[in-house]
């Protein structure tokens, strides 16, 4: 079998009209735009590159947009006192810390600074913990993006064997959460893996649905795959340079010889990346209509 390779930059796209529609629509109701601030701490090139995709789509989007470069060295005082600007600032309905922090930051505390009604993140305890209770709020972007591309490629999660193989704060945890829940686009028995995990691959060969988010290149290869597997590859490591000078990048999935075995494969680049990008805009959003309603 060779994979339908579902592009998530398409899926985007379609996802990102119904938003530029709805912020129009918003504006003219209440008058609000939504407002979206990205705090940078120093110049890691990968967080550089996924904070300038954020304000680009925003800006796309017709969105306020701030960004708000930092150098690695700034204090955690400083950058609390930071947040608690944002969150008293009306003008911004999201707020997001690039992660990674420097290690003299303490990731917690930042996160837990910011105003849950503004964790358009999603990563802040209370929005985890009603994540957790099927009450979510905002779910985290990259597992909302896994969500929203299961759905829209039509894949039923209903009863499915889910395999989930990381266990992140970021996507892990959040994902197995989320397609545990009895509700639509979810309801899946769901199996979270992990680096103590043994005999990795017999659970990933009984997935229907293999969701990936290891952080180790082509970790997942052809015969730890079922046959006719959905395969979700979270992963991007940087593995070269391009001859345009660009970063060369793959998944945590063999993707060639992967794609001949599974019904449905995400390409990296291409994949989950632009969803995650998207679904912060479809939380912005959402923040900002529930402030206007005054929720
Ligand atoms: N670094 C990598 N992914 C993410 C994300 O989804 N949110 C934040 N804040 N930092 C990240």
């Amino acid at each position: 079998m060779t994979a339908r390779i579902i592009s998530g930059t398409e899926v985007a796209k379609q996802v990102r009209e119904r938003i530029a529609r709805e912020v129009l629509v918003l504006r003219e109701r209440t008058g609000v735009t939504p407002g979206l601030v990205t705090i940078l701490v120093g110049d890691n090139p990968a967080s550089v590159s996924y904070v300038t995709g954020k304000q680009r789509t925003a800006r796309e989007l017709g969105f306020h947009s701030v960004q708000e470069d930092q150098p690695a060295g700034i204090s955690e005082e400083r950058l609390l006192e930071l947040i608690a600007k944002y969150n008293n600032d009306p003008a911004i309905h999201g707020i997001l810390v690039q992660l990674p922090l420097p290690k003299h930051i303490d990731e917690t505390r930042v996160l837990n600074a910011i105003d849950p009604d503004k964790d358009v993140d999603g990563l802040h305890p209370m929005n985890l913990g009603r994540l957790m209770i099927g009450e979510a709020r905002f779910y985290p972007c990259t597992p909302f993006g896994i969500r929203e591309l299961l759905a829209m490629a039509g894949v039923q999660t209903k009863g499915a064997e889910v395999v989930v193989v990381g266990r992140s704060n970021l996507v892990g945890k959040p994902i197995s959460m989320m397609l545990v829940q009895k509700e639509a686009n979810a309801d899946a028995t769901v199996t979270m893996c992990h680096t103590s995990t043994r005999d990795l691959a017999s659970h990933t060969r009984r997935a229907d649905i293999l969701i990936v988010a290891a952080g180790r290149a082509r970790a997942i290869t052809a015969d730890m795959v079922k046959d006719g597997a959905v395969v979700i590859d979270v992963g991007v490591n940087r593995i070269g340079v391009t001859p345009e000078g660009k970063a060369k990048l793959c998944g945590d999935v063999d993707f060639e010889a992967v794609k001949e075995k599974a019904s449905v494969i995400t390409p990296v680049p291409g994949g989950v990346g632009p969803m995650t990008i998207t679904m912060l805009m479809q939380n912005t959003l959402k923040a900002a209509e529930m402030a206007a309603e005054g929720k």
